[in-house]
């Protein structure tokens, strides 16, 4: 070992309360053998992240198409009513100059992708020559392998062909998520949808026929109209179409919606309180836990272990880059997100600029509370194994109380190794995620932890 290295004195100082004492403790003499100029020490270096350095992580990549021919009245999303074909023409035109620019400014031509995701609005209401115009700008520019990707396409019933879904397929496209909501024609309509059951089976059939995608169905749970009849009648037709994926959401009334509007606002219709949503979330819970399907997180089922890499990469932190107006992505600790307006948007790059709107540039402590709320109590497949290995420190540790007053009140079970949710957990999964965020938010303020090296 080096001998400069065996000299230096090593006081035992790992917090300030430490420091205190060491500078007032007389017995310890300054000395002047120190002289760092580097950090971490080299004798603490090793061959380990070699390989990450010569090929940085995958990057995940997605593209926002705004446009739908309905605009539903529980959909916070950013979108739009398609008026001509020529208007979505203008889109895309203005979408692959942003994927060049972006690709060059920040020199990711070379980085693989293994997720692309193709989300809205409605992305299947592209024309054919729309998809083959985005798809090759995004191949031209990126480093895609199309036998190492997820790619992803958001289609709604009704809106595609078997001739689209050849083309999907053609382009690389192996997972389509069909937003369908439920399977009664009366809910359909009271949320302003213009598909019915049957459009919705029948689209779903065309995907299997032409094969080679997983298949992820959204329902939403706790619409308007919704009896634990017609929910049933959803879950058991979604569990009928031999699809590999069910996503529910819990239907939340943001304050830009017509539910907000006609629900909250002037009570014209009436939303599922509660507790009813909490009722009917239990019941699918029971059902496709007795039919074999697996959580992979709070929301989401599979029948096989296929799950979406997308959302697992962007919540476990990988980079994202976002194309599109409104769209968000994740470069190193940087979030940010695109112009929200098309006008403003297709302004910018007019003028050769990237399109950005706001940004926030995550510190050490926002990623780990990050990690918490994402992926400690949501994801399925997350051991505090993972969490040291990428923090260096155990969180159950950081927040004992809060971990075991969960543990009592029945949200986690009680366990050492891992965080695992109960029934109770995964139904109000977000509570739980809250709860271990704010003790961490909580503990940081006091500015309890100790710094070690
Ligand atoms: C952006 S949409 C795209 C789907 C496609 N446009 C369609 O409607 O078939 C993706 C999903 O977001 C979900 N979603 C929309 N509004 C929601 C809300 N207020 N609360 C929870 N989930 C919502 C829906 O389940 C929808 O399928
Ligand atoms: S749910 Fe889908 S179709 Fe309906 S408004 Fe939202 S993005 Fe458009």
């Amino acid at each position: 070992m080096d001998k400069a290295i065996n000299n230096v004195v090593q006081p035992s100082v790992k917090s300030l309360e430490d420091l205190t004492l060491f500078i007032n403790d007389s017995s310890e003499q300054p000395t002047r053998e120190e002289f760092y100029t580097n950090y971490p020490f080299y004798k603490y270096w090793n061959s380990d992240s070699n390989e990450k350095l010569l090929n940085p992580e995958g990057l995940s990549i997605y593209i926002h198409i705004p446009f739908c021919i309905q605009i539903c009245d529980y959909c916070f999303y950013n979108k739009e009513l398609i008026k001509s074909k020529e208007q979505v023409n203008e889109y895309v035109d203005f979408l692959c100059r942003e994927i060049k620019m972006v690709s060059e400014k920040y020199g990711l031509k070379t980085r693989k992708v293994n997720a692309i995701y193709m989300g809205g609005g409605t992305p299947s209401v592209l024309t054919e020559k729309q998809f083959e115009q985005l798809t090759a700008t995004l191949y031209e520019h990126h480093n895609v392998d199309p036998d190492n990707l997820e790619f992803t396409v958001e289609a709604e019933p009704g809106t595609f062909s078997k001739s689209k879904l050849e083309q999907y397929k053609a382009n690389g496209v192996n997972r389509i998520s069909m937003g369908v909501q439920s399977f009664d024609d009366e809910i359909i309509k009271l949320s302003s949808r213009k598909h019915t059951a049957a459009k919705a089976i029948q689209s779903i059939q065309s995907v299997h026929e032409i094969g080679g995608f997983n298949i992820n169905i959204d329902l939403l749970s706790g619409l308007a109209g919704e009896t634990m009849e017609t929910w049933e009648k959803s879950l058991d037709t979604a569990l009928g179409q031999s699809i590999n994926l069910l996503t529910i959401y819990k239907m939340k009334t943001y304050a830009n919606t017509n539910f907000f509007m006609k629900g909250v606002h002037t009570k014209e219709i009436e939303l599922p309180s509660e507790s009813r949503e909490v009722e009917f979330m239990t019941f699918a819970l029971d059902k496709l836990l007795a039919e074999d399907y697996q959580m992979w997180s709070t929301f989401a089922f599979s029948k096989d272990h296929s799950k979406s890499g997308y959302i697992e990469h962007t919540w476990r932190g990988q980079d994202m880059v976002a194309y599109g107006v409104s769209s968000f992505g994740k470069l190193g600790n940087i979030n940010y997100q695109n112009l929200n307006t098309t006008h403003l948007y297709y302004e910018r790059i007019k003028n050769d600029q990237l399109p950005i709107f706001r940004s926030f540039d995550l510190s050490f402590k926002d990623l780990i509370v990050k990690e918490l709320l994402l992926c400690a109590a949501r994801l399925f497949s997350y051991t505090k194994q993972e969490f040291i290995h990428k923090f260096g420190f155990d969180y159950f540790d950081l927040i004992p109380e809060a971990i075991s007053q969960l543990t009592l009140k029945g949200y986690i079970e009680d366990r050492t190794d891992e965080l695992v949710l109960t029934k109770q957990g995964i139904l109000f999964g977000d509570f739980v995620s809250k709860v271990i965020a704010d003790s961490v938010k909580n503990v940081f303020a006091k500015d309890k932890i100790g710094y070690t090296y």
